[in-house]
């Protein structure tokens, strides 16, 4: 499969089948994403593979906990927000407190080393390609929202021993998809292309 096709190819897989991931291929899947780019060459990334579904779960309620709480705080929501720095408030807000980390044989966290500029920009374009390499190999999956907030979670972040100057910033749930979902529609490329 060339990359034009894995890239076409790549939809949010949600459903999968029960078989794990060999960890071969999750460390392919992770060597693939190094070769992203990153200023400077920092690769400002780290990963954290969980197998374990009772920690997933605790991942899971840890999310909800945390958007529980910035729910009860929003007349001061204003005041907050600089602590918020790098969350999506309308995603904490709306979505949050509902997070499903869809059932699944592996979920990744990712984690970017604020100290370089730019780090979760960097985490991003190594999530894309965890996520076309994923596609070229048969293998899919789909990121999971909010879960910086588990960052408030000191706790559980020295439990899923997160390297000191680190944060959580995003989150992938992988497997070997059931299912094949249409391509949501997109924006006409007229739409989001203008010349100057
Ligand atoms: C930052 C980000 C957060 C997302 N969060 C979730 C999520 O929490 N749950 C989910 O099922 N899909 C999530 N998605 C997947 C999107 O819903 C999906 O990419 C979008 O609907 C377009 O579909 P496609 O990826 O198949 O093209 C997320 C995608 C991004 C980029």
């Amino acid at each position: 499969m060339d990359a034009i096709e894995a890239i076409e190819k790549r939809r949010a897989r949600r459903n999968f089948e029960e078989r794990d991931v060999p960890k071969e291929t999750v460390e392919e899947l992770i060597r693939i994403a190094s070769l992203a780019p990153s200023p400077y060459n920092s690769q400002p990334w780290h990963f954290i593979a969980v197998r374990d579904r009772l920690l997933v779960d605790e991942i899971q309620a840890a999310i909800r906990r945390q958007a529980a709480r910035i729910w009860k705080m929003r007349p001061f929501l204003k005041l907050v927000l600089p602590s918020l720095r790098g969350e999506r408030i309308r995603e904490i807000i709306e979505k949050a407190p509902r997070q499903t980390i869809h059932r699944a044989p592996l979920f990744l966290l990712v984690c970017a080393d604020d100290s370089w500029p730019n780090a979760e920009a960097s985490c991003a374009y190594a999530v894309q390609n965890i996520l076309i390499a994923a596609t070229a190999l048969g293998l899919g999956g789909t990121h999971i929202g909010g879960v910086s907030l588990i960052n408030r979670d000191r706790r559980l972040i020295s439990r899923l021993n997160v390297p000191n100057g680190f944060r959580v910033v995003d989150s992938l749930v992988l497997g070997f998809p059931r299912d094949t979902p249409a391509t949501p529609p997109r924006k006409a490329v007229s739409e989001i292309l203008s010349w100057r």
